[in-house]
């Protein structure tokens, strides 16, 4: 489908890897960075909770971005599926330690590495894991004997820990308590209101390229009406709707493309 031809883009729109200048200025993304980059800057962690589909992994992106590579040792790591092992490797990776070797001795690599304070290059940790809500408590409890998480002193690596909203009841788990308390800042994301919907459909477009906003009134409300201002729902309904105009040759896409759009996307 020539969408390009159709309505002008000049890259497709409503991609899910979205480039940082292209982010949709909202004050909670900007909110949201300010925190979570502040915490790292105070050599302190921070969490970023909130529902599946928000940005949570572009903010994340924005924030690894942010942090100075001339400072900042940053590694960012999809956790689904880690193990313990995969957990202490992300960990020696980020604070310099050399990522091999059988397990006891990596461990203890890193634990001397954290007890030296004259082991340093000057570079500051900060490990960004995402979809944390997906760890096994036993791998997220490997922060602590392999970080100084226990020790008030020093803070040898900033952990941003981000996932969707059964991360906050992992968090309050007693196993996991000298982890949570060590969670300085708590950044949330929601979903967009219906004008905010609208306004982020626009942004998408234009950013792709488009001269005018293909969607009408009535196509903007019903992604809203069915995407609940989910950004991936609203991407997937907006695209797949603009397909659907295209293909009929519709000079824009209204709210019937829309509705057909959610009949083929969730049968
Ligand atoms: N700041 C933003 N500006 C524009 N588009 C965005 C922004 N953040 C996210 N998106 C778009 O929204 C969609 C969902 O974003 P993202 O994958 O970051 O959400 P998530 O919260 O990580 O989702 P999940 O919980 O499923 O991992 C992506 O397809 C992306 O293109
Ligand atoms: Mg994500």
């Amino acid at each position: 489908m020539d969408l390009r031809a159709s309505y002008g883009f000049h890259f497709d729109p409503f991609t899910r890897e979205i480039r940082v200048e292209h982010h949709f200025p909202l004050p909670q993304y900007a909110e949201a960075k300010d925190g979570l980059l502040g915490a790292a800057q105070r050599r302190m962690s921070a969490g970023l909770i909130a529902p599946a589909g928000t940005g949570k992994t572009n903010l994340l992106r924005s924030v690894a971005e942010a942090l100075p590579e001339a400072r900042y040792r940053t590694s960012y790591v999809k956790v689904t599926g880690l193990s313990k092992r995969d957990m202490c490797r992300e960990i020696a990776q980020v604070m310099g330690v050399q990522p091999a070797g059988a397990f006891n001795a990596l461990v203890r690599r890193i634990q001397d590495k954290v007890l030296d304070a004259a082991d340093t290059d000057g570079l500051r940790p900060v490990l960004i894991l995402d979809e944390a809500q997906d760890l096994r408590p036993e791998v997220l409890g490997m922060l602590a004997p392999l970080t100084n998480f226990d020790m008030d002193s020093r803070l040898v690596l900033s952990v941003i820990l981000a996932g969707q909203p059964p991360l906050a009841a992992m968090l309050r788990r007693a196993e996991l308590e000298g982890i949570a308390r060590r969670i300085a800042h708590y950044a949330t994301l929601r979903p967009l209101s219906r004008d905010e919907t609208a306004a982020y459909v626009a942004h998408r477009c234009t950013v792709a390229g488009a001269t005018t906003n293909p969607f009408d009134q009535g196509a903007c409300d019903a992604i809203y009406e069915i995407g609940r201002g989910n950004l991936r729902a609203t991407d997937r309904l907006a695209l797949k709707a603009l397909e659907l105009a295209a293909a009929k040759d519709a000079s824009a896409v209204d709210h019937v493309h829309v509705v057909d759009a959610r009949r083929l996307l969730w049968p």
